[in-house]
């Protein structure tokens, strides 16, 4: 029997190859997505799991497909969930179920293996997407069903000698990837308790005085291809993106949230291209969507953004909605100036040849095609119900 890892190449996921192979007597094959997390190098952690007993160790570069398939997805669902948190951790997890069971397939894997806790998202993530892409797996989840502690993993560590250096290991919880970094845990867990600079990284202290940067971003129906006029891949452009914004401190985001779970739980998050790149799509949608397709898109997104935050990426509703989202984007095309300074991404400009805004309607202005008598006729039938309601209570209440 063969059972596939998703491997991180931390204490957790470390201590779960012996102990998997001595419960199960299976083999285990640890699998590492890179997702864009900084700072990690991946060839170092497939050593590690060769080292801590797995079977087989692959590494998977999926930066391209990370930010083409699932970043420009929530993008163009502006997806921000509870209208703040850009889903960073809810985006990667979909894509690595899908190469966790394409390894189950190619090395004949029947179970499937996750280091996350009973009390988070991650878990229901996996699952919902293991079971939507091949319901016959069977689910190992070593740090929830066997309930291991932190001490009992250092302690497990060390017995079996494991490669893994438990002193350094981070007093947060963080989880990283190209469209942003979540940190939790340790003195955060007192949510009256300030961040202090030390939890960042992919973010500058915006309260430094600096030159602010001014960047353009070009969009072809609602896909990000250019800053600056420079064409880049999406996975290119995020990339300069987040140190840009980063540097100008743009996109730190400190609050409570509402698990799946039903816990409320304390997060800190840094998405600076995530939330520059949101910022300037929803302006170019104000610009190139009618208006009652943009009324009902922000329903939409709010509602796409809660079932990917709940795992259901590959789920029937989704599929429906990433169309409608899909068709709402055939005009989103364009350029919007941003201004990136103190913590801040402003929208300074935008242009587009499928603009709806006509500087002849607008005006205030000679030269003005708005015909204003139009509007006292509107005017009176457009309230006319509210106007029958406000008498008819005048004279029920005597
Ligand atoms: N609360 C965030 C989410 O549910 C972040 C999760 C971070 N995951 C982690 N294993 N540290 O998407
Ligand atoms: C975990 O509890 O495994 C991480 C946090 C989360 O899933 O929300």
């Amino acid at each position: 029997e063969r059972v596939v890892l998703a491997y991180s190449g931390g204490l957790d996921t470390s201590v779960a190859i012996p102990f998997i192979a001595e419960q199960t007597g299976a083999e285990v094959i640890a699998v590492a997505v890179d997702v864009g997390q900084d700072g990690e190098d991946l060839e170092v952690i497939r050593k590690r799991a060769l080292a801590c007993g797995a079977a087989e160790a692959v590494v998977v570069d999926a930066r391209e497909e990370f930010a083409a398939e699932f970043c420009v997805p929530a993008l163009q669902a502006n997806a921000l969930y509870m209208d703040r948190y850009p889903l960073l951790s809810s985006l990667s997890r979909p894509l690595i179920v899908k190469h966790l069971v394409a390894a189950a397939k190619r090395y004949g894997g029947t179970a499937v293996s996750h280091g996350c806790t009973g009390k988070g998202n991650d878990q229901v993530r996996f699952e919902a997407g293991l079971y939507a892409l091949h319901p016959e797996l069977k689910v190992i989840a070593p740090a929830r069903d066997f309930a291991w502690t932190r001490d009992k993993a250092i302690a497990y560590a060390e017995e079996k000698g494991l490669p893994i250096d438990v002193s350094s290991k981070s007093p947060y919880s963080i989880d990283q990837n190209l469209w942003g970094r979540a940190v939790e845990t340790g003195f955060l867990e007192d949510i009256w308790n300030g961040p202090i600079e030390d939890v960042y990284s992919y973010t500058s202290d915006p309260a430094v005085p600096r030159e602010a940067d001014e960047v353009v971003i070009t969009f072809k129906g609602g896909v990000p291809v250019a800053l600056d006029g420079r064409a880049l891949t999406p996975y290119q452009l995020i990339t300069e993106l987040n140190q840009r914004a980063g540097a100008q401190g743009v996109g730190r985001i400190d609050m409570v949230e509402d698990r799946l779970v039903g816990i409320k739980s304390r997060e800190v998050y840094e998405a600076p291209a995530a939330i520059a790149l949101i910022t300037a799509h929803m302006e170019l949608e104000n610009v190139t969507v009618e208006r009652d397709l943009a009324r009902f898109k922000r329903g939409v997104d709010q509602r796409w953004s809660e079932l990917v935050y709940d795992g259901l990426w590959f789920s029937p509703l989704k599929y429906a909605l990433d169309a409608f989202i899909a068709d709402a984007q055939k005009h989103v095309s364009g350029d919007i100036r941003l201004t990136l300074h103190g913590g801040r991404a402003v929208v300074t400009g935008r242009r587009s040849d499928a603009s709806l805004y006509d500087y002849d309607l607008a005006t205030y202005d000679t030269g003005d095609t708005f015909d204003q008598s139009l509007a006292k006729g509107f005017v009176d039938l457009f309230t006319l119900p509210s106007k029958m309601a406000a008498i008819r209570d005048r004279r029920t209440q005597g």
